[in-house]
């Protein structure tokens, strides 16, 4: 009996698996015909028209694509912004500096009038979108070459989007999905008066620093508020004191409710980029070789950052942002590499094909194209295997080092002033006057030492691991010169001239004077040949490839979309607004180990008495804690403050400060991350260990009223309890 009962409970999950949420970010125009159904099943409450629509507003005014690489969303009738504190770091950074330290102490205008712009920074609300596949397509005849078809598409686009915005203040941009099969174009409107109002101290919104980056169970109170200014019209305008607040189309409002496990949770913003339908070979491409190469390249560079800035606290404050970034996708990769293997993708992805085939195979024809197209895949894959190792040591290896990244913007500058001296097409005024503009900060905030020994580590690695016969002359020559030992050359090259403050002062001063001199620097001129040799050797063929690979795709893909019914099809991110659904849950990522759904305040003091630097949080935080001061925010339950949840929604990258909405489409968080163990998510989604990691709103709301006392933003607030 209870063998028949388990027997029937997996046929009921496997095939509502099939329909069940997690997997897919979807495009919020078609959810009324791919998803409504399955997402009230699920638990939402509202209809697909509330999410997205164009006749009256909807979630959809209230999601905002914040500076290009971050999403945020509208908590207020005057335009508030709320975005993860590492999509404003760079901006809380700017306004900070060693006397009000805004990063270490935090930020918060007590008013309108301290509220800080930032040049620069964008956000941008999506008015519509819509399908323009045939008009793009037009014009394309069967038998026209790849490039034939590149350039009618390149040139419907660009009269699509110049079309769509004539005689308006919008912007358009055509972007392709599914490798070309369909396009849709967006239009949106760019607000550029973009005011920081507040942001926790690093204590709350970096709490774990890169010990916890990616992981859960987590602690970080990862966000930071802004408001949106506006012409006097409600129209986006440049920076002006006379701006005033924006008024949204729609503001969300905030449940203080709270979540349980299995509840419905929706994800809407901006996700950069996914692989869902990459082949086995390509699969096997990046779980065995380009992914472990990378991390193992960081993992050089960090080593040696960390020991430089462990020892000063110039160096620990120059190199943190960079430090953060290099962290981020070492991470990351390192989380792919083993959750590609642990979730066994190369044989999965090989079972789709072979199942693939079998349900053609009543079409003889068909057959026997995609046999040959997935043979042709295995073939380009074993061909870009040597490209892609080149590549990823150019730009891990070769430009991981700075000094290296110098002097290609030296290179560039000198092309540039030929290309002028040619007559040709250049930018050589603008970068010498970029150049002279900076010229006080030059390697102010660089650490020769350090990146002397990184160029020493990374000349090692580049020598060991890439053929004599596929890299540029000139460095095999100097490093036999140099008899191979990479500390001598790499100090060799960082005593170069250019990498002297003085001397590029002197070669900007007085550029037809001095540059003859400076272009027989060695480390100039090494760089130069690095990139003279990539450029004709290793980039054309690369790109040849992957339009090869593009074109490919687009015929397999479209092929497996109508052919296998039992996976969902969604198009890959490409930093486009879309809905992602699942639930809250917890899970399990190895044997023997469960993860519960949420975290606690009480964990931040718990992971504080380990003594890691990374867990230090503020003491006023504390004292909070230990008087139970938690206002209304603290769970109904419980009666502890919840600080974030995991969840199975289908998120990546550029999905940060996503909302996060309960079934009423009530913002109960803000995305700000994936499980470690599930970062593989963007080639393929296993829905047993990925999840996305939300910070609860009320913790959010707690830290802005009790901890931080701008009560004022509290009112602004439209919240149901
Ligand atoms: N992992 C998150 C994301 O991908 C947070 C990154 C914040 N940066 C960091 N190095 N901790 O963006
Ligand atoms: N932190 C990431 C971001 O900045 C989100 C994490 C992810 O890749 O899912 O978008």
């Amino acid at each position: 009996m209870l063998y028949m009962k388990k027997i029937f409970f997996s046929l009921i999950l496997l095939f509502s698996g099939i329909l069940i949420a997690d997997e897919g970010m979807w495009l919020p125009l078609l959810l009324k015909s791919l998803n409504e159904k399955d997402m009230k099943k699920n638990g939402l409450k509202l209809s697909a028209e509330d999410i997205y629509s164009i006749n009256k507003s909807s979630l959809k005014d209230a999601v905002v694509h914040f500076g290009g690489g971050c999403t945020a969303e509208i908590i207020s009738e005057s335009g508030l912004l709320l975005t993860n504190h590492h999509c404003g770091y760079s901006q809380i950074a700017a306004h900070s500096t060693v006397e009000k330290d805004y990063l270490t102490d935090g930020f918060w205008a007590m008013n309108r009038e301290q509220e800080l712009s930032n040049p620069g920074l964008t956000a941008s609300i999506i008015q519509y979108m819509k399908d323009v596949t045939a008009e793009v397509k037009s014009g394309i005849r069967s038998g026209f070459s790849v490039a034939q078809i590149d350039s009618v598409t390149n040139l419907n686009i660009r009269k699509i989007e110049k079309e769509a915005v004539a005689g308006t203040h919008y912007e358009a941009y055509v972007r392709p999905f599914f490798y070309g099969n369909e396009y849709y174009l967006f239009v949106v409107e760019t607000f550029r008066d973009i005011r920081l109002v507040g942001a926790p101290p690093s204590g709350i919104g970096k709490f774990g620093g890169e010990t916890d980056n990616w992981v859960w169970p987590r602690h970080t109170g990862d966000f930071s508020v802004f408001r949106i200014y506006a012409a006097k019209d409600n129209k986006p305008a440049d920076y002006s004191p006379e701006n005033v607040p924006y008024k949204p189309k729609k503001s969300l409002t905030i449940s203080l409710k709270g979540v349980n496990e299995g509840d419905f949770t929706m994800v809407y913003g901006f996700p950069g980029r996914t692989q869902e339908y990459l082949t086995s070979d390509a699969v096997d491409l990046i779980m065995s070789q380009s992914d472990p190469d990378k991390v193992k390249l960081r993992e050089k560079r960090l080593t040696i950052m960390d020991s430089y800035m462990k020892v000063s606290d110039k160096t620990r404050i120059d190199y943190a942002a960079k430090y953060a970034g290099i962290a981020n996708y070492w991470k990351k990769w390192a989380g792919e590499m083993n959750g590609l293997k642990y979730s066994n993708a190369v044989e999965i992805k090989k079972e789709f094909q072979d199942k693939f085939i079998r349900l053609i195979s009543t079409d003889p024809i068909k057959k026997e194209k995609f046999n040959t197209s997935l043979n042709e895949f295995h073939d380009v894959y074993e061909k870009m295997k040597t490209l892609t190792k080149q590549m990823d040591y150019y730009s891990e290896c070769i430009m991981g080092v700075e000094g290296f990244q110098y002097m290609r913007s030296y290179s560039a500058l000198f092309t540039n002033y030929y290309a002028m001296k040619a007559g040709k097409k250049n930018t050589f005024q603008q970068d010498l006057d970029n150049l002279k503009k900076s010229e006080k900060t030059f390697y102010s905030s660089y650490h020769t030492e350090m990146d002397r020994e990184i160029c020493a580590e990374m000349l090692k690695c580049y020598d060991a691991d890439v053929k004599t016969s596929l890299r540029p002359r000139f460095l095999d020559s100097l490093l036999n010169s140099f008899n191979h030992d990479y500390k001598a050359l790499a100090k060799f090259l960082h005593d170069q001239p250019l990498l002297k403050a003085e001397e590029l002062r002197k070669l900007v001063g007085n550029w037809d004077g001095n540059y003859k001199n400076y272009e027989k620097d060695v480390y100039l001129r090494l760089t130069r040949e690095i990139i003279d040799y990539y450029s004709k050797n290793v980039q054309p063929a690369f790109s040849n490839y992957n339009s090869i690979l593009t074109s490919m795709y687009s015929d397999y893909v479209r092929e497996i979309k109508t052919t296998v019914k039992d996976r969902p099809f969604y198009p890959d991110a490409n930093s486009t607004l879309r809905v992602a659904y699942g639930k809250v849950k917890g899970y399990q990522p190895r044997d023997g180990v469960s993860y519960g759904f949420y975290t606690t305040l009480d964990g931040i003091f718990e992971k504080e008495n380990t003594g890691n630097e990374d867990f230090k949080a503020p003491k006023y935080l504390r004292e909070l804690f230990q008087r139970k001061e938690f206002g209304s925010y603290a769970d109904k339950k419980d009666g502890k403050i919840h600080v974030a949840f995991v969840a199975s929604n289908h998120t990546t990258g550029g999905n940060s400060g996503s909302p996060v909405f309960n079934g009423n489409g009530e913002l109960i968080g803000t995305n700000f991350d994936r499980c470690w163990e599930g970062t593989m998510s963007d080639i393929l989604y296993n829905p047993k260990i990925c999840r996305n990691i939300v910070l609860d709103v009320r913790y959010t709301l707690f830290v802005i009223d009790k901890y931080a006392g701008a009560s004022h933003l509290i009112k602004e607030m439209k919240i149901v309890y």
